[in-house]
């Protein structure tokens, strides 16, 4: 038997409510339950239990999903873990189960995909002039091309698609690789046109890749989507070539870009990594964990990347890190920073990264905001004798007693610790916009996911969290297969998240759910035919524009 169907044997004799209780205390409320979320502290009930559509949800912090996933996140389990102990729970031996091999199988699978279109693009580089030069012109070095297995992927639609076929690769498999991307034309490449960096896990397996572009296309960086064997939140580029020299140095630098690692790999720092376009998470650290306890950040010198260090500085020091901060002369990175200079500048602002006190005493704003922020993430740090360090430090460097501090700690407690652990789950904000509207109605009705999909062009909508949600679960759609528990499989945490929150909050008026939808459509074909028309008259393509009119008014009348 295969897994699908034991999840689905689990889930039919577990009900979520009885599951939850047997952890928390749930109090019914209306339709639903209610508790205080286990996932982060508050003190008013944000966590909701629906026993009708058997998902929890927490609007406080965003996590959410359906009984395998509490039980991953309450008792920190993986997926396997996660089934042994609910299926435990329903009675249901797992000897009849084929479950791990066919998961080892599909991974095995995976990663040979991942291996041949690695090949390819190496082999690729090695015959393209432009893309060497475009890489010479970057100052990137040939014996980098070697270390980091760079690649290029050709302009062809169906290079990589006609290769794995060739090698034997069935259509099924070739869809979940994340090189491949279905469309109405059937599938084709991903990545094309683009320098490609292989993104290896700790083994040195290759499990997804990251490609620039090389000419003006957008987006100017791509990167594999999240597959079997790919999160973005718990993956760093370069770990596996920096894990040694990490530990060897006990400490790790993290930057932000494919470009940054290899350029200071290149002169000479090899214990840096990045994340892959993503913000920093504990999935992360985790990782990181293995080798130090101590991060150096070196982000961008602009309000995202200060940003960004303050977040992920408070992340580190409540995971039990000591983290500095270095933040380079505004307008470099660490590659542009050591093409214009060279190592010993760089080693010299290395030597000069800020303290977590000094950094964040010297942000921008009131002094008292600052002293504030620093008092919740030092009374946040796991690591207690650190605490009392920092602490001391503070009260040095502000000048306030630390009798004062420790007072202002115990009275802001939790409330300040609020930022810090919304960072952790990354519940997706998003604005209640069109997209937002037809993913809602979508969850709520999925009979009507296929004629959304028959009517929509994905390329339209302008939310990317959303657009990339309707590009996953589109083909379970047109398979008629939509349902919350297939979305909740194939979807990543934060997805996960979205889609539960938009279950228990659908956010639009469910009489009227076709007239809504209907106009999600228009409204989406409208933004894109908008954007079109944009263009044509400002290359002043008069033809097309006519066209693209006639076409709009032709959607204002109809649908
Ligand atoms: P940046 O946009 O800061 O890179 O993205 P950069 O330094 O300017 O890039 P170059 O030097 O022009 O090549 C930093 C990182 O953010 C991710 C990538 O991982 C990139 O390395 N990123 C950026 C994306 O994932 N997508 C994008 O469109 C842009
Ligand atoms: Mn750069």
């Amino acid at each position: 038997m295969k897994t699908d169907s034991l999840l689905e044997d689990i889930k039919s004799r577990l009900d979520i409510i009885e599951l939850i209780s047997d952890y928390i205390e749930l109090k019914k409320s209306g339709q639903n339950y209610k508790a205080p979320c286990p996932f982060h502290s508050e003190k008013t009930p944000s966590f909701m239990v629906s026993p009708g559509k058997q998902i929890f949800h927490c609007f406080g912090c965003g996590a959410g999903g359906d009984i395998f996933g509490f039980v991953m996140k309450y008792e920190n389990l993986n997926f396997q873990e996660a089934i042994k102990l609910l299926a435990k729970k329903a009675g249901i031996k797992l000897s009849g189960y084929r479950l791990e091999n066919d998961l080892a199988e599909k991974k095995e699978r995976l990663y040979a995909i991942q291996k041949e279109a690695l090949n390819t693009f190496i082999e690729n580089l090695k015959r393209s002039k432009t893309a060497l030069s475009y890489l010479a012109q970057r100052g990137i070095k040939e014996e980098m091309l070697q270390a980091f297995s760079l690649g290029y992927a050709n302009k062809e639609w169906k290079a990589l698609y006609g290769h794995l076929k060739a090698k034997g690769f069935e259509d099924s498999i070739i869809a979940q690789s994340g090189l491949i991307f279905s469309g109405e034309k059937g599938l084709h490449d991903i990545f094309r046109n683009r320098i490609i960096f292989p993104i290896l896990n700790i083994q040195g397996d290759t499990v997804a890749f990251g490609g620039r572009a090389i000419d003006d296309a957008m987006p100017k960086y791509l990167n594999s989507p999240e597959t079997l064997l790919f999160k973005k939140g718990e993956t760093l580029y370069g770990l596996n070539i920096a894990k040694d020299e990490i530990r060897k140095k006990d400490y790790v630098m993290i930057v932000e870009g494919y470009l940054d690692v290899i350029m200071c790999h290149q002169h000479g720092f090899r214990n840096v990594v990045a994340p892959l376009g993503t913000a920093l998470t504990t999935g992360h650290f985790q990782k990181l964990g293995r080798f130090t306890k101590k991060v150096l950040l070196v982000f961008d010198n602009d309000a995202a990347g200060v940003a960004a260090a303050k977040r992920s500085i408070a992340l580190l020091y409540e995971y039990g890190f000591r983290s500095k901060v270095l933040l380079l002369p505004e307008g470099d990175d660490p590659d542009s920073f050591l093409r214009k200079n060279n190592s010993n500048a760089f080693q010299a602002k290395l030597s000069k990264a800020k303290s977590l006190v000094d950094f964040i005493l010297g942000l921008k704003g009131e002094k008292a905001d600052n002293i504030r922020a620093a008092i919740g993430i030092i009374d946040n740090a796991k690591d207690l004798i650190l605490r009392e360090e920092l602490f001391r430090e503070l009260s040095e460097k502000s000048g306030i007693r630390e009798s004062v501090i420790r007072g202002e700690a115990k009275k802001y407690g939790q409330k300040l610790t609020v930022g810090t652990t919304a960072a952790v789950s990354n519940a997706p904000n998003l604005p209640c916009n069109e997209d937002v509207l037809l993913l809602s109605a979508i969850v709520a009705f999925p009979e009507k996911a296929r004629h959304v999909f028959e009517n929509l062009n994905i390329d339209g909508m302008h939310t990317p969290a959303v657009k990339k949600i309707f590009q996953k679960i589109k083909s379970l759609a047109y398979n008629n297969s939509l349902d919350m528990n297939t979305m909740l499989n194939i979807l990543s945490d934060e997805e996960k998240a979205l889609i539960t929150r938009l279950s228990l909050n659908p956010g639009f008026d469910v009489e009227h759910v076709d007239k809504n939808i209907g106009d999600c459509l228009k409204k989406i074909a409208h933004f894109e035919l908008e954007e079109k028309i944009k263009e044509a008259r400002s290359i002043g393509d008069l033809r097309l524009l006519s066209s693209l009119l006639i076409e709009k008014q032709k959607i204002a009348r109809s649908v």
